[in-house]
């Protein structure tokens, strides 16, 4: 039976554990002084070799020659644990084992003496996903732990573990593991398993596993499985999805020419190869974040030629223009979620960025610093005329509409509390019409409307309290009003890649 390269290389003891040395040391060095902690934290990234440690501290803890910093890895303990059968160490999930029950069996079965081991260890992962009556419950084993009970808790997101907890735990800091020593290890398991590869091909896993082992490994085997003859680097992008770096090379220099039509060709010669529009914007902002690191003399762990081909492109842009780029492509990404099209959506933020040249960049900038709540979506984009005359409702009076607006815009910045994202779309809408019982609320786009009568009790709760009274809120379909800089700009893309484009995105 084939054993993918995770499982076989998986290390069995502290010494071979990568990248780690100021946690395994620690630990070693504990254990040999007999000090060992009720509670330990493993905290860190995914794939950086957590659970690992975890096993092979309790195999540390509970070899027949133990407690020891060299687990024999041979005897009934050890095997038990390394086959994950051990019936006195029990890993838990508690990504799926979040409630109070599972914690209340745990802790009626901690009360048990380990069956033959020296300790009863509990790894929980993920355990930051563990409800707060559990975190609970799991505190009142921690404040008087049975002497033979371990813990060893690992987590992605140790901010979300609650200080009570916390402060109970030895804690260890996992990193992500660099890029030669990712290297390294690859070249271990090429080795050993006759693998050819292209030393560029090896490279590019390694830095697209961007410090996750796990994940190194795992795109490994994706490739072995793929070819049997030498894996070329163009197999590696293939295989994984990877647009080509050169794709974002050239695009930013298409950008920087002003050169709309090539831009948008790049785009759809993705498209057609099948990487979708999200994947695209996190490429390129991946791309973009690499050539701020590199601009700004960031120590960054990449190959030297790849850095040397950064810092050249990186001279084209500031630092300034480039983190405006990519602030204007993260509010992009986002808004992306809720497009219906959301290849067309591509094309046209494609399209504003190219044009970015042509319209002064400060322009873009003010679009971009406008308030939080700026009613306009997206940057490059020229005043739109407000209309409140022709907004006229029969049993509505069209109040003071900066009134309105006003009091819309409070509404947003109260809802942010509870949610940043239904908050930006909330500011989208434009109030138009207000009577003593309910606010007539108009949105443009049907999705935006959609969102927040989901969130109608909520939103009306905040209108009703900055209003003083009880207010309903009355949802408008607005008409499409797209600037003549808008629509021109739609239409060119559109011109550009009519009749593909809109088949694909029928
Ligand atoms: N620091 C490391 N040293 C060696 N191998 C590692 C390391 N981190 C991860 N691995 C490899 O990845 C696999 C999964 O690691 P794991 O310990 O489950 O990561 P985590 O729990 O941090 O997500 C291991 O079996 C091993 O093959
Ligand atoms: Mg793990
Ligand atoms: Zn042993």
């Amino acid at each position: 039976m084939y054993t993918v390269f995770a499982r076989k290389y998986r290390p069995r003891n502290f010494d071979e554990i990568i990248g780690q040395q100021h946690c395994t040391t620690t630990l070693k060095n504990a254990i040999s002084k007999g000090r060992i902690a009720h509670a330990y934290l493993f905290a860190g990234p995914r794939g950086v070799g957590k659970t690992t440690t975890a096993r092979i501290l309790a195999k540390a803890l509970n070899c027949d020659n133990g407690p020891t910093p060299d687990p024999c890895n041979e005897c009934t303990h050890c095997k038990e644990i390394l086959q994950g059968n051990s019936v006195d160490v029990i890993e838990i999930d508690g990504a799926s084992n979040r409630g109070i029950d599972e914690i209340r069996n745990l802790r009626e079965n901690a009360r048990y003496t380990p069956s033959s081991s020296r300790y009863k260890v509990y790894i929980i992962d993920e355990v930051h996903m563990l409800t707060i009556h559990a975190f609970n419950a799991l505190l009142k084993i921690l404040e008087e732990p049975p002497p033979h009970i371990v813990f060893i808790f690992a987590t992605t997101q140790p901010h979300k573990v609650p200080q009570t907890i916390l402060s109970r735990c030895q804690r260890f800091n996992f990193r992500k593991i660099g890029f030669e020593d990712t290297l390294g290890m690859l070249k271990v398991i090429i080795e050993k398993e006759n693998i050819k590869i292209e030393e560029s091909a090896l490279k590019l896993i390694a830095q697209k596993a961007d410090g996750a082992l796990r994940d190194a490994e795992g795109m490994l085997d994706q490739l072995v499985a793929y070819s049997d003859t030498l894996i070329k680097e163009e197999d590696v992008r293939n295989v994984l999805g990877l647009p080509r770096d050169d794709v974002f090379f050239n695009i930013q220099s298409y950008i920087v020419k002003g050169d709309t039509k090539e831009v948008l060709s790049l785009v759809q010669q993705m498209t057609v190869s099948g990487i979708s529009p999200e994947e695209m914007l996190t490429g390129f902002l991946e791309h973009l974040r690499l050539l701020l690191l590199v601009n700004t003399n960031v120590k960054v762990d990449i190959p030297p030629k790849e850095r040397e081909r950064y810092t050249n492109a990186g001279s084209q842009l500031s630092s300034d223009v480039i983190l405006r780029i990519m602030r204007f492509l993260l509010e992009a990404r986002r808004e992306m979620r809720y497009s219906e099209n959301p290849d067309i959506y591509l094309l046209e933020i494609m399209a504003r960025l190219s044009t970015f040249k042509a319209v002064p960049i400060e322009e873009i900038i003010e679009s971009l610093e406008a308030t939080p709540y700026s009613t306009e979506r997206h940057p490059v984009v020229s005043e739109k005329k407000e209309s409140y005359e022709t907004d006229k409702i029969p049993g509505y009076e069209t109040k003071q509409k900066d009134a309105l607006k006003e009091m819309w815009k409070k509404v947003a910045g109260a809802v942010e509390k509870d949610s940043k994202t239904l908050a930006s779309i909330i500011a989208l809408g434009k109030p138009v019409a207000m009577n003593d019982d309910s606010m007539v609320v108009e949105f443009q786009k049907g999705f935006h409307r959609e969102s927040v009568k989901d969130n109608k009790k909520l939103v009306e709760k905040h209108l009703s309290k900055i209003a003083g009274r009880n207010l309903r809120v009355v949802f408008k379909e607005g008409g499409i009003r797209t600037t003549e800089k808008e629509s021109a700009m739609l239409k060119k893309a559109l011109e550009l890649f009519s009749a593909e484009v809109l088949s694909r995105g029928g």
